[in-house]
């Protein structure tokens, strides 16, 4: 295999794809540091108490946290670099101009119009945009959908944490094959039993840690739990990933015999474009989920967060500059961290199939075997999985706050007390995903919930804001408090490209993966025993839904009662 540094198409797409990120983050830094505007007065609507962002940078890194995750550095860099490297950076950026920061845009807007009357989830959000009795139910979406990610999202969460430790202790030092490494996860994660793990009790313990400090952060409000938590994890995250990146550029070719298996070999096999898959529909839909899934779109995460935006605050020039953060941690840094390095130590064929096998394999299998081969690899790995970790509670935490404010704002309950309710509903269901991984219940989950749920809801929405509400109603609310003025091409392309695209994205997605899905027939041969486990997989999401249909039902019947008390 000759060594395929980076030719034409690659460095057009890094020049390209990296100089239209940093211009718009530099945009947006410009643009944040010269409009800096004293803090607005609370806002009216008698909800001024609401629990608000005490800072803009604290607000933005917030949302920056809730959108960077593991999507940005394991997600990412597999999914690119299966689909077509470099010519992957097409139908990803179209994907962002066209759904991702128009939505993002949206978001904010219904949030904070949401927030300042008193609805920090979108069944109450929606019941403003559209007076129907059923936008409230529609918006039951922005509650299941994050809160049913986050039963198996803190389940990896806890993986990256338990990795931060055993790479601190050494504890896998000595296997230095993939192999080895792969062992050592199926018995973590209580798959098989083995040398390396003879129960499930590691990894209790560390979804019990991990749980356990979501729930300090959630306690502790939005200002002094979410926010101190971001201030501090998101500028080490920025440090973290800057090390290992820095750390990865400088490597070479670690083994001199073979010179083709090098960092430049790396980033060749990352960035140079292959132009021939952009004729695959299956390409552009990956894109437009990884844009859905890394900037946390269509799953209500950042509608809620933006509810507690105060009415006089921009969220225009925020919404651009949360978006191009997460695109720096993501074309940039998670693009050059996992895959450079494997195909520097693996080579390109291996590469390939370690991106095949899935962003678990790369980044829990093969990256630990690397951090055993280089010079203080015990200190990378740590850094490697303190990252993903801080990477995944700043996003988890936004998973679970839609439930903790529906409850909080529609049943006026304490937020203790909120958050113990949805802290129960939620030990419940991740037992059962950690009882049940190996039968491949969090795939099921994650195929209905973040796949499909997502794309889903984000149609209801995008209709509800530009068609119902009405574009130009919802472009002046959105401008309300602006820092920059979205391009008038925008109204155009809220009301009608970005439906039309994602109910394509939808119908192909239907077409091509539901029906077999649904009936089971992608399944393997040997895990046909699988089945009840995937059934089981769709009674509970099926009974999260009902139990947030039944919770808003009552919350609207006990408003309806109030009000003809007085
Ligand atoms: N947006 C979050 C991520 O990328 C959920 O992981």
């Amino acid at each position: 295999m000759p060594n395929t540094g980076l030719n034409t198409s690659g460095w057009v797409s890094l020049i390209l794809g990296w100089g239209f990120i940093l211009c718009l983050a530099f945009f947006c830094l410009f643009k944040l540091l010269t409009k800096k505007k004293p803090a607005g007065a609370a806002a009216d609507h008698g909800h001024a108490k609401r629990d608000y962002w005490a800072t803009r940078a604290g607000l933005i890194l917030a949302m920056a946290g809730n959108a960077v995750g593991l999507g940005n550095f394991l997600r990412f860099p597999v999914k690119a670099a299966a689909n077509g490297g470099g010519a992957f950076l097409v139908p990803y950026f179209i994907a962002l101009l066209v759904l991702g920061i128009p939505l993002m845009w949206v978001e904010w807007s219904i949030g904070r119009y949401g927030g300042s009357r008193g609805h920090g989830t979108t069944p109450g959000m929606f019941s403003l945009l559209w007076k129907h009795p059923i936008a409230k139910y529609l918006g039951a979406f922005g509650i299941f959908l994050p809160f049913m990610i986050g039963t198996y999202y803190v389940f990896i969460e806890a993986w990256t944490l338990g990795y931060a430790w055993f790479s601190a202790t050494g504890a896998y030092m000595g296997h230095e094959s993939r192999e080895a490494m792969r062992h050592f996860l199926l018995g973590f994660q209580g798959v098989e039993s083995n040398n390396f793990f003879t129960s499930i009790g590691p990894v209790i313990v560390f979804v019990g840690i991990t749980l356990a400090l979501n729930y300090l952060f959630l306690v502790r409000g939005i200002s002094k739990g979410i926010e101190v938590l971001a201030r501090y994890g998101m500028p080490l995250l920025f440090v973290f990933a800057i090390v290992l990146v820095i750390r990865v550029l400088t490597l070479g070719a670690p083994d001199p015999a073979l010179p083709d298996q090098s960092i430049s070999a790396g980033l060749g096999f990352m960035w140079n474009a292959d132009f021939s898959r952009l004729s695959q529909a299956g390409v552009w839909l990956v894109a437009a989920g990884q844009i859905f899934f890394t900037l946390s779109l269509g799953q209500g995460m950042i509608n809620t967060y933006a509810s507690y935006v105060k009415e006089t605050e921009d969220v225009t020039l925020n919404g651009l500059a949360t978006s191009s953060l997460n695109e720096f941690a993501e074309v940039i840094l998670g693009g050059t961290i996992a895959i450079p390095v494997a195909v520097a130590f693996f080579g390109i064929i291996e590469t390939q199939n370690i991106a095949a096998q899935g962003a678990f394999d790369l980044g829990f299998v093969s990256l630990p075997v690397i951090f055993q081969k280089i010079p203080f690899g015990q200190l990378f790995g740590t850094l490697w999985f303190l990252l993903l970790f801080i990477a995944a509670v700043t996003s988890s935490v936004a998973m679970t706050q839609p439930a903790v404010a529906f409850f909080v704002d529609e049943f006026k309950w304490s937020r203790f007390k909120a958050v113990n309710w949805t802290f129960g509903i939620l030990l419940l269901c991740t037992a059962l995903v950690v009882s049940f991984y190996k039968y491949g219940f969090l795939d099921e989950l994650d195929f209905w919930i973040g796949t499909l749920g997502l794309a889903l809801f984000a149609v209801i929405e995008v209709v509800v804001f530009s068609w119902i509400f009405g574009i130009d109603k919802g472009f002046a609310e959105m401008h309300k408090g602006a820092d920059i003025k979205v391009p008038g091409v925008f109204k155009f392309v809220i009301k009608y490209i970005t439906p039309l695209y994602l109910l394509v994205i939808l119908g192909t997605w239907t077409y091509q993966e539901a029906g077999a899905k649904l009936l089971m027939h992608d399944l393997k041969p040997e895990d046909a025993g699988n089945k009840p486990y995937l059934w089981g997989a769709r009674g509970l999401i099926l009974a999260v839904v009902l139990l947030t249909l039944v919770l808003i039902y009552k919350a609207w019947q006990s408003k309806r009662h109030e009000a003809a008390k007085s």
